[in-house]
């Protein structure tokens, strides 16, 4: 029994370190499954940038390594499967033998009844069926245990916050930023510095600047999407960390630089986050930002499904979409960044238009590149490496001579 016994602990050592072994590489094999799906969703996504730059022989490649590594791993797994059980049913069966010469020893035979030794060999020998049994389940179990730890952390994440408590239900939108400092969570610089603003309720605030300036961050604050660094953003004097997000954001619009469609028809796309909508107000919205014309159109009009993210449409329709999406919501604040950028000038002249229906009546904060449609702002902020350089009404920012001058002049030139 004691020389029994003492294998216990070198079988206990063996499982523990196979198990551990299971884990790790069950854990390699989830990353590099990831591997395989994300490259083939990029290269599927991606398909005409990989023709267009005949990068195909580069994109095998990429795939063929990620495969490998995937395989590599699996061949491990199987390896460390197939050997594990004859490694722990070695150390018994040792245990075994070695008990059973010692029994056969002249000295030992005399004092052990045939009785007792038949049955103690058979009690040994049933012990093993389920010592194999048991090193099969924990492959299964370690690569369980490696799945539940994936999923853990994916649940533990911290959600955002939620904690404001100010349920009212109208704003008017009244913007006001107080020195507001923000930096990424991942960067190691501050983006925006001591940016301090006051738009009243329907009025219109521009923000120019080069491009990675912070302009597009500067706005998309207002929806809370990341929380600030010290200052305050206030809207008709509540502080938004006070709102809850769902009335937060039912209060702002956003018509954003990338265009997000649904797989859905255009109607559903236009409506999208607002219930029972009639079909007449989709109608009116789709006229208003000029997309009824390219609606009509289409086979079957509000009802044509427009693909995974919008692929059947051009980037000016998909931007006129999401015209008449913010149109349709009456959201007392608009974003407007960048929002007729993939437009031609005639498209953009009616969308200008359509723009112009839309900032009635309410808060907009808009971000253009091409000054002219701009200069009607009743605030214009000029953005430079994360600060405000100037700010004033298209007329006085011409006579700063500085940064919107310059701005203006370029543009001019290039306009001739
Ligand atoms: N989600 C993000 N995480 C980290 N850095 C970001 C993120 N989005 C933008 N940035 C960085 O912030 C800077 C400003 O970007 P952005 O606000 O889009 O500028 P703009 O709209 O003026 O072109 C850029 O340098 C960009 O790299
Ligand atoms: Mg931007």
């Amino acid at each position: 029994s004691l020389i029994i016994l003492t294998t216990v602990p070198i079988i206990a050592y063996f499982v523990y370190r196979i198990s551990h072994r299971f884990r790790r590489i069950s854990k390699n094999i989830q990353d590099s499954m990831g591997d395989v799906g994300h490259i083939c969703n990029e290269v599927i996504d991606g398909h005409r940038e990989v023709k267009a730059f005949s990068s195909q022989m580069i994109e095998k490649q990429r795939f063929a390594i990620a495969n490998q590594k995937n395989r590599r791993q699996r061949m491990k797994k199987i390896a460390t499967e197939a050997t594990a059980q004859p490694l722990i049913q070695f150390v018994a069966v040792i245990g075994l033998a070695t008990v059973i010469y010692l029994a056969t020893l002249p000295h030992w035979l005399d004092s052990i009844s045939v009785g007792t030794f038949i049955s103690f060999i058979t009690a040994m020998f049933m012990i093993l069926t389920p010592l194999k049994r048991l090193t099969k389940i924990n492959s299964k179990l370690q690569a369980g245990i490696a799945a539940a730890q994936s999923i853990f952390n994916l649940i533990d994440q911290v959600p955002e916050q939620d904690k404001g408590n100010h349920h009212t239900t109208i704003l008017q939108g009244d913007v006001k930023y107080q020195s507001v400092h923000f930096k990424y969570p991942t960067a190691h610089h501050s983006l925006l510095k001591d940016i301090s603003f006051h738009v009243r309720p329907g009025e219109t605030i521009a923000f120019v600047g080069h491009s990675g300036s912070g302009k597009t961050s500067l706005v998309n604050l207002l929806t809370r999407l990341y929380p600030l660094q010290s200052g305050e953003i206030m809207i008709d004097d509540i502080d938004i960390q006070q709102l809850p997000l769902g009335i937060l954001r039912k209060h702002v619009a956003i018509v954003g630089q990338h265009v997000t469609l649904f797989n859905d028809t255009i109607a559903n796309n236009i409506a999208y986050g607002q219930n029972n909508i009639s079909e007449q107000h989709i109608i009116e919205a789709a006229k208003a930002a000029h997309a009824w014309s390219f609606i009509q159109t289409l086979p079957e009009g509000l009802a044509t499904q427009i693909g995974e993210n919008g692929i059947l449409l051009s980037g000016g329709q998909r931007q006129r979409l999401a015209i008449a999406r913010a149109l349709l919501s009456q959201a007392p604040i608009l974003i407007l960044d960048e929002a007729t950028a993939s437009l031609d000038s005639q498209s953009e002249h009616h969308i200008q238009i359509a723009l112009d229906n839309l900032k009635r009546n309410r808060t907009t904060l808009v971000i253009a590149h091409r000054l002219s449609t701009i200069e009607q702002a009743d605030h214009i902020l000029v953005i430079h490496e994360g600060r405000i350089v100037e700010s004033g009404c298209h007329q006085q920012l011409l006579q700063l001579q500085g940064h919107y001058a310059q701005l203006h002049q370029l543009q001019f030139e290039n306009t001739q």
